[in-house]
């Protein structure tokens, strides 16, 4: 396990080892193992590159490495001998290594729990930027557990210890970055396996909880007996759980039955989000008598349609007339789909005389560490990035680091396969300029909201893009394709999507910039925000919500301002508008949008609100985005405004003045313009309601 050598070569391949070959799509209980057809497992075709990786420290050996799947750094870890063979000493050493081959040194001055390195039962967990969980056994009350701390590297800090199951469970991430953890416990005698859901550590205290547990149940069939099970990543986030039995041969039987199956696989899931997992589907059985039928791992296959597991079936052939028996190995995929239905059975033939080789499942995005020759090479995928690391998807465009317009409509994604809309989202983040900030979400939103659409090929999506997307020049964005965003439409199955930083776009520097004087725009507040701003000091929440607009739009918080000013909607009594100035560009030097664009990019985000950052802030997530943000006044408005409400005013007075002429000779001046100033008064706020309310049909004046 330990490596002795200190000099690690990293090789990244650029295309995946595949041994695929179609076959007949069988449950076969009787199938003919040795001519079942076979296929090669063919060359893994390379264009490699390679990193170094030098350990500065002398003493220090390799123990592990994880991929972070995040950004697709790799974790290594060193740790030092212990004299005792089964324990290493306590020190925490680990070294980040990015896909260019940068090396981030850690040494920590932490040791680690005396449970965890004596003897050594330590794995590691990356979870997200900063954190890292541990997992060990220790004994608490007599009894084995399985225990996690989380450790923020960044500042060595460790933050809770969380207790994860028995012993022997299984303890994996969720193949989507954003989702939890999860622990499965080895199932008890009577098939029943715990299993706890875990969230991420949250972002300001790095405190991991749990979130949901319950159970996994094997089939419950006589005369059956569970032999070994196995658990797996499913794509759309959730775990699946494998079943192996086998006939339990102690039930005795007088006749033996041709058709007895003696062994049976099964497979259950429990799918991301929901509360329980299926009833367990049946992938494969046999009739034939096996000494062994154990399977290694499984994995989303390699055109991420549904999984695949690597079989291997120990089966002793006698042959009477020889007498003679032989023990032959045979390895199989196995496929089969998130609905538990089997899709294929292949026979991967043996390209070695070995019978105990070591077969691992290649996916992209996925890593190969094999043992050859006494040293250890890791395989790491390629980064060249044109490649959208999911099989199914043949090009975008705009395409990988192109520069888009920011005025584009849409963005398109044409798959490999035909394909449908599913539940999971497809979101666009700029990138911060200050790389340790998080990025900024521009606009998200799932597949089945209509918003997108399938091309009539069926293999293309089309995904709208808001006039505020692309709104900053000069900038970095990515688009993310959650798994499961769409689905093949065969067989419905979740199909891969494109992770973090994959698919990054830009926009151009903005060349020229027409001035605009300020503007004000009034929009506003749904029934829970006017309540909220009732019972706010109104001033804090006008400055709350510049803030947040200041982040979302992004713009700088100067350019944003407030009279204060705020007021019944007339049209809508128990909500309410409140008005927001943009002010011009001061700096002649530096490039700025002007008033204008910025009001256009606030009104696109409230319009589309709940697909917007503008959703998740505290308190523009009050705004009313069922009523659009209107401009209320700049100068040149403001100007003819004043006009219409003098003209108005004047012909209201003369009409008033004819009237009371006519009506009341006694009729005095001052009634007139006492009149006169309540009309004017109430034109400018008749005015202000107008706007708001331009397609309203009927205003109701107030006496
Ligand atoms: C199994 O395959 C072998 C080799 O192809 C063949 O000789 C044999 O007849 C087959 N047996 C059955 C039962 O199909
Ligand atoms: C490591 O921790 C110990 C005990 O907390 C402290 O005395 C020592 O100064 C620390 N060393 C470094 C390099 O931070
Ligand atoms: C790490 O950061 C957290 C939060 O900023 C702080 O509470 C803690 O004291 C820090 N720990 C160390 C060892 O610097
Ligand atoms: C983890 O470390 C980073 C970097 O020092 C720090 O910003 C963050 O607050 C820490 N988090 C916690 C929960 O300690
Ligand atoms: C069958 O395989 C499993 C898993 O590798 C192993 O634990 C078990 O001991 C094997 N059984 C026999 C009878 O060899
Ligand atoms: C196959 O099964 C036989 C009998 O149980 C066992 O002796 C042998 O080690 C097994 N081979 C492998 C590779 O598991
Ligand atoms: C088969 O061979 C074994 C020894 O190799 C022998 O003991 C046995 O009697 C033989 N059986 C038959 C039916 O020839
Ligand atoms: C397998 O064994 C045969 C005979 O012993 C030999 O000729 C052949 O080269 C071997 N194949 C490999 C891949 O080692
Ligand atoms: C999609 O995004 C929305 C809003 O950010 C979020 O609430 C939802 O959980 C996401 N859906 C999935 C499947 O991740
Ligand atoms: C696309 O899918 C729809 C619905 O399954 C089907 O009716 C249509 O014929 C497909 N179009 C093409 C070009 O295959
Ligand atoms: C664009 O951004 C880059 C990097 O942030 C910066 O160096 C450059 O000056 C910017 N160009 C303009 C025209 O703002
Ligand atoms: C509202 O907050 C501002 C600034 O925080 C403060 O100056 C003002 O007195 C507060 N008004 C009320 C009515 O509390």
């Amino acid at each position: 396990m330990f490596n002795s050598k200190m000099l690690i070569t990293f090789v990244c391949l650029l295309s995946i080892c595949c041994f695929f070959a179609s076959s007949q799509n069988v449950l076969s209980s009787s199938q003919n193992i040795s001519s079942s057809q076979t296929t090669s497992l063919q060359d893994i075709s390379t264009q490699d590159i390679s990193f170094i990786y030098k350990e500065p420290i002398n003493g220090l050996k390799l123990y592990n490495t994880v991929t972070f799947t995040l950004d697709n750094s790799l974790m290594i870890w060193m740790i030092f001998e212990d004299e005792d063979p089964a324990c290493i000493l306590p020190y925490l050493h680990l070294r980040l290594m990015d896909k260019t081959g940068k090396i981030k040194y850690m040494d920590f001055n932490y040791t680690l729990p005396v449970e965890a390195v004596c003897p050594l039962t330590a794995d590691i967990f990356p979870l997200t930027k900063n954190y890292i969980m541990i997992t060990y056994i220790k004994l608490n009350n007599g009894v084995e557990g399985k225990y996690g701390i989380i450790i923020n590297y960044s500042n060595e800090s460790t933050i809770n210890e969380i207790y994860l199951g028995n012993a022997n469970g299984f303890v994996e991430r969720s193949i989507v970055p954003n989702k939890g953890l999860i622990s499965i416990e080895k199932p008890d005698k009577e098939g029943i396996a715990t299993w706890r859901l875990f969230s991420l550590p949250d972002i300001t205290t790095g405190e991991v909880v749990e979130r949901k547990n319950g159970e996994f149940h094997a089939p419950n069939l006589l005369s059956y007996t569970l032999v070994d099970s196995l658990n797996f990543l499913l794509t759309d986030g959730g775990f699946g759980f494998m079943y192996i039995l086998k006939y339990d041969e102690t039930k005795e039987s007088s006749v033996i039955d041709p058709n007895l199956q003696y062994w049976r696989v099964y497979v259950s899931f429990l799918r991301e989000g929901a509360d329980s997992p299926t009833i367990p589907s049946l992938v494969y059985q046999t009739t034939k008598k096996l000494n062994n039928l154990t399977i290694k791992s499984c994995s989303v296959t390699y055109n991420a349609e549904g999984y695949v597991c690597i079989m291997t079936l120990n089966n002793t052939i006698t042959n009477i007339k020889k007498n003679k028996s032989q023990t032959e190995i045979n390895y199989y995929q196995l496929r089969f789909l998130s609905t538990g239905a089997l899709e294929q059975l292949n026979r991967i033939s043996n390209p070695t005389n070995n019978t105990d080789i070591d077969l691992e499942i290649l996916y992209y995005g996925g890593f190969l560490v094999e043992n050859i020759y006494d040293a250890m090479d890791f395989y790491l995928l390629d980064d060249s990035g044109t490649d959208y690391y999911s099989p199914v998807i043949e090009t975008t465009n705009p395409a990988i680091n192109e520069v888009v317009d920011p005025s584009i409509k849409e963005i398109i994604i044409k798959y490999t396969i035909p394909v449908k809309l599913s539940t999971a989202n497809v979101s666009i983040f700029q990138q911060s300029d200050d790389p340790s900030k998080p990025a900024l979400l521009r606009q998200t939103f799932s597949g089945d909201y209509k918003l997108c659409t399938v091309g009539s090929d069926n293999y293309t999506v089309h995904i709208p893009i808001f006039e505020s997307t692309f709104s900053q020049s000069n900038s970095s964005y990515y688009v993310l394709v959650d798994n499961n965003f769409v689905i093949s439409q065969e067989r419905d199955e979740p199909l891969m999507g494109i992770g973090n930083k994959i698919w990054m776009l830009s926009t151009e520097p903005l060349k020229m910039v027409r001035y605009s004087d300020s503007v004000t725009g009034l929009l506003r507040l749904n029934e829970e925000g006017s309540l909220k701003f009732l019972q706010t000091n109104h001033s804090v929440f006008f400055k709350n919500m510049i803030r947040e607009f200041s982040k979302t739009i992004p713009v700088a918080e100067q350019r944003l301002s407030t009279s204060g000013r705020w007021q019944y909607d007339p049209t809508s009594p128990k909500k309410i508008l409140l008005s927001f100035n943009i002010k011009e560009a001061k700096d002649d030097h530096a490039i700025e949008l002007n008033s204008q664009m910025i009001f256009e990019i606030l009104r696109t985000l409230i319009k589309q609100k709940r697909f917007t950052a503008l959703s998740s802030n505290e308190y523009t997530s009050l705004i009313d985005e069922s009523a659009p943000l209107i401009m209320t006044r700049n100068y040149f408005e403001e100007f003819r405004l004043l006009i219409i409400i003098f003209t108005v005013g004047l012909i209201v007075l003369i009409i008033l003045y004819i009237l009371a002429r006519r009506k009341n000779s006694e009729a005095k001046n001052s009634v007139i313009f006492e009149t006169y100033f309540i009309i004017q008064d109430f034109a400018v706020d008749l005015a202000f309601v107008l706007l708001k309310v331009k397609n309203t049909p009927h205003l109701k004046i107030p006496t």
